[in-house]
């Protein structure tokens, strides 16, 4: 049984998803802090018996006991994290305690256990201000939040317990996740919503306000360019992840991305698209701390784990929007 911490999230439930849709059973961990407990449902009805569910969370060293003491994990896949970035400033405490105290807990429960394979959900906020673009995962590492520092240092912890015990992780650093699950059935929901795509379709369906930030930048257009990934591209990265470490692959650390930049302004046009509505947009300065561009190289990943991502940003865009819109009509009625 593969652990999965935070599958009632937007990246872990794709990827409970990928791992059931696999053959693998799976146990979803998860406090519900942020995630759902109708995505957990769902997840639970894909194949009967597949999915799991155990409440806890890994901040408390008898919840995570409980999950080695209950089932039999051969290996983890660890989301479970606070996520917000500006959050993070305001408060680096909660952000150092969860993503630190909880992940070690967890890497405990798994010492002491025998399970040796661990898949985690890193971020390209370990890099910080870039030096080069695209960045490879040689690029100098300064985080400018405590949400891309708790990220680094427990990577580095991660190599230290490979070290020391023997324990088998491979770190795999996100740069911008969108899109959902193709069939409709799970997709992103953040509340409050932070990120772009869905915040721009919502803008869209709505008439509300997009506040676009900062459109002098030296880039096609003077917004920000990012590298979009496709969650099931991310998913499908996950389970090569997985099947390296198994084949006895060496701890390491990956850049997720699609190693092309799009910008705001390139971003929003495709969701006008593919909404069939413009959007009201206010611009408003530069946010402290945004880089110009930050685009993935991705060749380590592709090379090594044999990964190509394969969605286009208009498949992205579309099953991101046709989740947004259950969301909006069915799913939050509830
Ligand atoms: N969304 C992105 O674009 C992005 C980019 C880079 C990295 N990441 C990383 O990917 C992972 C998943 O992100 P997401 O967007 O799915 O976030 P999410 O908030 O949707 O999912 C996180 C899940 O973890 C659970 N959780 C949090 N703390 C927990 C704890 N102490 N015990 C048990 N469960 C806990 C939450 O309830 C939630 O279900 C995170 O580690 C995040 O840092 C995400």
């Amino acid at each position: 049984m593969v652990l999965v911490t935070g599958g009632a999230g937007y990246i872990g439930s794709h990827v409970a998803l990928a791992l059931i849709d696999s053959g693998l059973r799976v146990l979803i961990f998860d406090n519900l802090e942020t995630g759902h407990r109708e995505t957990v449902d769902t997840l639970m009805r894909v194949k009967p018996g597949a999915a799991e569910f155990l409440l806890g969370d890994l901040r408390n060293p008898a919840d995570v006991a409980q999950i080695f003491k209950k089932y039999k994990i051969k290996a983890v896949m660890h989301f479970a994290s606070n996520i917000c970035v500006e959050e993070s400033v305001q408060n680096p405490t909660k952000y150092y305690n969860n993503n630190l105290i909880g992940s070690l807990n967890l890497v405990d429960g798994m010492i002491k256990n025998g399970v040796k394979a661990i898949v985690f959900s890193s971020s390209a906020a370990v890099y910080g201000q870039q030096k080069y673009s695209p960045m490879d995962e040689k690029h100098p590492q300064n985080p400018v939040n405590p949400y891309g520092h708790s990220k680094l240092i427990f990577e580095e912890i991660l190599r230290r317990y490979d070290e020391l015990c023997g324990l088998g992780s491979v770190c795999l650093r996100y740069f911008n996740v969108i899109g959902a699950d193709k069939a409709g059935r799970i997709g992103e929901w953040h509340e409050p919503e932070t990120h772009l795509v869905p915040n721009l379709l919502t803008a869209s369906e709505t008439g509300g306000l997009f506040q676009l930030y900062g459109n002098d930048y030296d880039t096609v257009d003077g917004t920000c360019v990012r590298d979009y990934i496709n969650v099931e591209d991310l998913a499908d990265a996950h389970m090569s992840a997985l099947n390296y470490l198994m084949d006895g692959g060496a701890s390491d650390s990956f850049n997720l991305g699609s190693a092309a930049g799009h910008s705001v302004g390139q971003i929003l046009a495709a969701c006008e698209k593919v909404t069939g509505n413009g959007v009201n947009v206010e611009i408003q300065g530069r946010r402290s701390g945004d880089p110009a561009i930050l685009v993935a190289d991705n060749r380590k990943a592709k090379d090594i784990l044999k990964w190509t991502p394969k969605r286009s940003l208009e498949d992205s865009i579309d099953t991101a929007h046709r989740w947004s819109r259950r969301l909006a009509s069915e799913i939050r009625r509830r």
